[in-house]
């Protein structure tokens, strides 16, 4: 059923047939007495012995760390009192520390003072008003898709399990089984969709000349995609790049998407955080649900309420018809069901009560801005600190991405070199989050890299 089998599939069948091969060429009669008896040995030996000393897992090998998250693992492991974690796209404050935003807490505090809350499974399809105020978060309030009743929202476990689900619902319900993805994307992206069931093809996306958008790239690619195929955009602040298209050029991409039958998927991680206001960065979403066609979202509050761990998100399915959208509803069911059967309910309970409450919600923006504020301010400390160092090249790219990353153009081994003498953690294609900097460690950084870019070339 699925169109391309994960690699390691194959790589473990393989090990399993090495192993039963291995095992026939001892039990084969015309093998030598010696090994044949061996073998009658091996079998005839004591139970216990057996399963002591051989472990049915013996044959599994060891994976590499995620690219992404392996980073903070090194980070974790570095004595050094001056390491840097610019690696996962978690929101740090000016002391580097983690942040709840006191809304946040506010909410936290309404929900554990209700006595009327209790603790048993919630719907398939997670709670009702989340679902609804996710969807009008993103879609707005006005969107003639919520009021046609043609979008079907399920919460899901944040981004990630947003994509997957519905990367499985396509690969179960939608004839052209192919997505494309942007060069570069977000490293889970990849396997997320290849396991879903979704064979992956890409399109240029960015240019390392300008350290910009490729847009011709883009529009060629696409418009050289097969009929129907599934396109993967970032609704804003594109990860790992920090580039996004203007307004303008999505209104190209949108009737280019159009007029080819192709499928927007949208991930939609950073709500807020490219320009700090929510309705601005959800304009490309929106452009596609106005023109009354078809489109899917994954939304995540990682990031904009800084709920990471609580793995907050949802999935949204805008249809042209209200019929369509319940059966699609439906079958989502059949897809979350064996996967994880329902989602867990505090972290979705936090954003409803938080959107549900005009005086919260507004005091929300206000902590986001002040979150995306902060990061534009690091841009500006950072571009600064190279230029006053006489760092060679050109870094004006550092203030003109936006959102959690800057894209530095940093190759493997400066990455590397920063890493070993800096201790400055980072992902290896040279992506920085620049929501772990701030202006205490700026001149370490910039440190960093002019050192990197003068000695490691
Ligand atoms: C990132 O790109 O750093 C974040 O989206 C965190 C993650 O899960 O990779």
């Amino acid at each position: 059923m699925h169109p391309q089998l994960p690699s390691f599939d194959a790589a473990h069948s393989s090990a399993i047939d090495r192993r039963i091969n291995s095992l026939l060429k001892h039990l084969d009669p015309s093998s030598s007495s010696q090994s044949a008896a061996a073998a009658m040995d091996s079998l005839s030996a004591s139970p216990t012995s057996s399963f002591q000393s051989n472990s049915v897992f013996s044959h599994v090998d060891q994976a590499p760390e995620d690219p992404i998250l392996g980073v903070t693992v090194a980070y974790n492991k570095d004595p050094s009192p001056v390491k840097l974690n610019l690696g996962v796209g978690a929101y740090r404050t000016e002391e580097g520390k983690p942040l709840i935003l006191n809304v946040v807490r506010k909410a936290e505090q309404i929900l554990v003072n209700d006595s009327t809350r209790v603790k048993e499974y919630i719907p398939i399809v997670g709670i009702a008003d989340f679902n609804k105020l996710s969807a009008k978060l993103i879609f707005g309030s006005d969107s003639p898709a919520i009021q046609e009743s043609r979008v079907t929202t399920v919460q899901c476990l944040s981004g990630t399990g947003s994509l997957r689900v519905g990367a499985e619902f396509l690969a179960r319900h939608y004839a052209q089984r192919t997505i494309y993805v942007p060069v570069p994307t977000w490293g889970n992206h990849l396997k997320i969709f290849a396991l879903g069931g979704l064979a992956v093809k890409t399109y240029r996306y960015y240019d390392p000349s300008t350290r910009g958008l490729h847009f011709q790239g883009l529009l060629e690619d696409l418009g050289s995609a097969e009929m129907g195929s599934v396109v993967l955009l970032h609704a804003c602040a594109h990860n790992p790049t920090g580039v996004d298209p203007t307004l303008e050029q999505w209104e190209q991409i949108r009737q280019l998407i159009r007029s080819k039958g192709l499928l927007p998927f949208f991930d939609s991680a950073y709500q807020g955080f490219a320009s700090g206001s929510l309705d601005a960065d959800a304009q490309p979403v929106r452009i596609f649900v106005a023109d009354g066609g078809e489109c899917l979202v994954a939304q995540s509050y990682a990031k904009n309420m800084g709920l990471y761990g609580e793995r907050v998100g949802a999935l949204s399915i805008v249809c042209k018809k209200a019929d369509v959208a319940s059966r699609v509803e439906s079958q989502l069911k059949l897809v979350i069901r064996p996967m994880y059967s329902s989602p867990p309910i505090h972290g979705a309970s936090i954003v409803a009560t938080i959107l549900k409450d005009s005086e919260m919600y507004h005091e929300w923006t206000i902590e986001l801005k002040a979150m995306a504020d902060r990061i534009i301010s690091m841009r500006q400390e950072l571009h600064e600190a190279l230029l006053a160092k006489g760092t060679p090249g050109d870094w004006s790219h550092i203030i003109k991405q936006i959102g959690m990353f800057t894209f530095t153009g940093l190759n493997k081994d400066q990455v590397a070199f920063m890493t070993k003498e800096f201790h400055i953690y980072m992902t290896s294609d040279g992506r920085i989050s620049m929501a772990g900097l701030s202006s205490r460690t700026v001149p370490h950084l910039a440190d960093a890299i002019d050192a990197a870019v003068k000695l490691a070339g």
